[in-house]
């Protein structure tokens, strides 16, 4: 499994961690570039389902990441994006999907380097788990 490259899809706000990851490059940090960066106003407007999506288009592992709590820009979206995340979690438990194939962190536009780590650990951990074979699962239960 060692040349496994796990496909990761990364679900962040603009405002913190899209800026974080930014900071990253002009900063010159190295990082895996396995991570495909999708941006949203805030961590309150994804929609979790979309996650599912990811793994049922070929993602190995998911990131979201978000503002710090209390430095939302949206003042609570980030509170929402976590609750809602206590709630996936459950979900996927019952799917039967591996929770630490989903990361849900804080990264805010000062912690380029935090980022950097956090795609490298997230990586490290969907390489050791293998690539994500259950997307027939989810394409079944009518998730594309
Ligand atoms: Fe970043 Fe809301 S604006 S989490």
């Amino acid at each position: 499994m060692s040349d496994f490259n796990p496909k990761i899809v990364a679900f962040v706000c603009n405002w913190c961690t899209y800026a974080g990851a930014d900071l990253t490059g002009t900063s010159r940090m190295k990082y895996s570039p396995q991570v495909s960066i999708i941006r949203f106003p805030c961590t309150g407007r994804i929609d979790f389902m979309l996650l599912l999506k990811a793994f049922a288009s070929g993602a190995d592992g998911i990131i979201v990441s978000g503002c710090h709590p209390n430095d939302c820009h949206y003042s609570s979206g980030n509170f929402h994006a976590r609750r809602r995340w206590i709630v996936f979690r459950s979900l996927l438990d019952f799917l039967g999907i591996d929770v630490r194939r989903v990361r849900f962190s804080w990264v805010s536009a000062a912690e380029g380097a935090k980022w950097a780590q956090l795609v490298n650990e997230t990586a490290e951990q969907i390489r050791l788990l293998g690539p994500f074979k259950r997307y027939h699962q989810l394409r079944g239960l009518g998730v594309e």
